[in-house]
């Protein structure tokens, strides 16, 4: 699939049909995770994959979100921040934050690829999940993932904003790219 298709047909499903999905073409989207930009080289994250489905349905209530448990899949993604805040003190935990979007975005491009779904969910009471999953006080939750097929292909598309309103030219609020500049004969 071209990178154009996959950015722009990515979108937020919360709806799977019964077909459960090879857990290997999972593993090849967390493996796309890995070739994320790192400051310094520091690599942070990590990937539970989840299939027991009581802990997924634990974890649907953490999120206190119902569809998450009728995902087959659950991926949990954490940040380890320490290297990177041994390396760059409190920017790190800025770093940290900023790579585990950039590899979370690689990751869902690869679903989309991959002819899967997912929602990114954001929501969830961290510490019962770490409990549940037995995740290290050190690690941070970034966002969890349920993953199944789309039950049914959505026909309309979310209207995105419009390229105007976040584009800004040489300052902050600028709408237009200056004329070029005369060059002198
Ligand atoms: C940081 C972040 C947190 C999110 N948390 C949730 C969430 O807890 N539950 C949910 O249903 N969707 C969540 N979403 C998905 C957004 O609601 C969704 O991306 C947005 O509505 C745009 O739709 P689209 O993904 O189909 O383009 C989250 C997305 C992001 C980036």
């Amino acid at each position: 699939m071209e990178l154009d298709k996959a950015i722009k047909s990515r979108s937020s499903v919360k709806k799977f049909n019964s077909k459960k999905p090879d857990w290997r073409d999972i593993i090849e989207c967390i493996d796309a995770a890995r070739y994320a930009p790192m400051a310094g080289g520091n690599y942070t994250l990590k990937f539970i994959l989840v299939d027991d489905s009581e802990k997924i349905k634990q974890i649907a209530e953490c999120c206190q979100q119902n569809f998450v448990a009728r995902a087959h899949y659950v991926v949990v993604t954490c940040s380890v921040p320490g290297r990177l805040t041994n390396a760059y003190g409190k920017q790190g935990e800025v770093y940290a934050r900023q790579q585990a979007g950039a590899a979370m975005e690689n990751f869902l491009l690869k679903i989309v690829e991959s002819g899967l779904s997912t929602c990114w969910v954001g929501y969830f009471v961290e510490e019962q999940i770490k409990k549940e999953l037995k995740i290290p006080a050190n690690a941070q939750i970034e966002a969890i993932f349920p993953i199944g097929y789309e039950y049914e292909k959505k026909k309309t598309r979310k209207a995105k904003i419009d390229l105007n309103n976040i584009l800004y030219f040489n300052s902050y609020g600028q709408t237009r790219m200056n004329p070029p500049k005369k060059m002198d004969v």
